[in-house]
């Protein structure tokens, strides 16, 4: 036997490990990151984590699990950077995507009021849709992140955008199959005020919830825990004391059921 010291146990090399995703049983959803990791392939991103507004792939994850079946159609209109169809091929589904602005070349061009798809073929929808002005998604005069959802029309254009595009969902669904839409509310300050009360709220979850209550069942409503880097700086805390307002803690997460009779 050699003498000397003994050598140094290798290390074995880091890894940034997610923890297992596990199907939700209550209403209130959290997972510490935006992206999980295939079991199937071992990636650890779905759709494009740089594109802002981009839905944590791993809420689509649960939805597939609970409603869809292998070789399901699963549709997302407004699908952005392309999360639901990584989610639907990562869980054996087939995935269908469109949005005005494709990021890719698995995703078609389409206004999500008016989708070149035959009626009553998906077997679950999923969407999350522009929430007011926040985020420029493209120059497309079309797409309805232009459209205020609080101000002058206290909305008026953005919910009847939106009631097309639920109906286009509402077609485009297999009877007694589920959709989910994912959203949050919102809030601004007026401009030139300051301290309490300055602020207008838009309360876009239940008006689209009652939107969809027109057509479909409700099935659930879902609390999902926002994990936003925003709510982590001391900063904001301090000015939403001062000013009076609230940070977005949540999305809401509704489970809606076609049943036509
Ligand atoms: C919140 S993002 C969706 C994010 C997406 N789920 C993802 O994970 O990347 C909203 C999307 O709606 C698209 N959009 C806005 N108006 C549209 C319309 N009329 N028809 C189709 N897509 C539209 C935008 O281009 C944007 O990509």
């Amino acid at each position: 036997m050699p003498g000397g010291p003994n050598p140094k146990p290798k290390r074995a090399p880091y890894r940034h490990t997610k923890p297992r995703l596990r199907v939700e049983t209550s209403t209130l959803w959290e997972y510490p990151s935006q992206h999980y990791v295939s079991e199937k392939t071992g990636k650890a991103m779905q759709g494009d984590k740089g594109y802002v507004g981009a839905t944590p792939s791993w809420v689509i994850w649960q939805l597939l699990q609970r409603y869809t079946r292998p070789n399901d159609l699963v549709v997302d209109p407004m699908v952005g950077s392309g999360t639901t169809l990584d989610v639907a091929r990562d869980l054996d589904r087939r995935g269908i995507g469109y949005d005005l602005n494709p990021q890719r070349d698995d995703i078609f061009r389409a206004d999500a009021r008016e989708l070149p798809l035959e009626t009553g073929v998906a077997d679950f929808a999923f969407i999350d849709p522009p929430y007011s002005t926040h985020v420029d998604y493209s120059d497309d005069p079309r797409c309805i992140g232009k459209l205020d959802s609080g101000g002058a029309d206290h909305g008026a254009a953005y919910y009847e955008a939106m009631t097309r595009v639920i109906g286009e969902l509402h077609r485009v669904l297999k009877n007694r199959r589920y959709m989910g839409l994912y959203v949050s509310d919102s809030w601004r300050k007026r401009r030139g005020k300051v301290g309490g009360g300055g602020g207008e709220f838009m309360p876009i979850g239940f008006e689209l919830f009652s939107i969809m209550r027109e057509r479909f069942e409700p099935v659930d409503i879902i609390c999902v825990v926002r994990n936003n880097r925003k709510l982590g700086e001391g900063n904001r805390h301090k000015v939403a004391k001062e000013q009076n307002f609230f940070m977005r803690g949540f999305n809401y997460l509704f489970i809606m059921k076609k049943v036509d009779r």
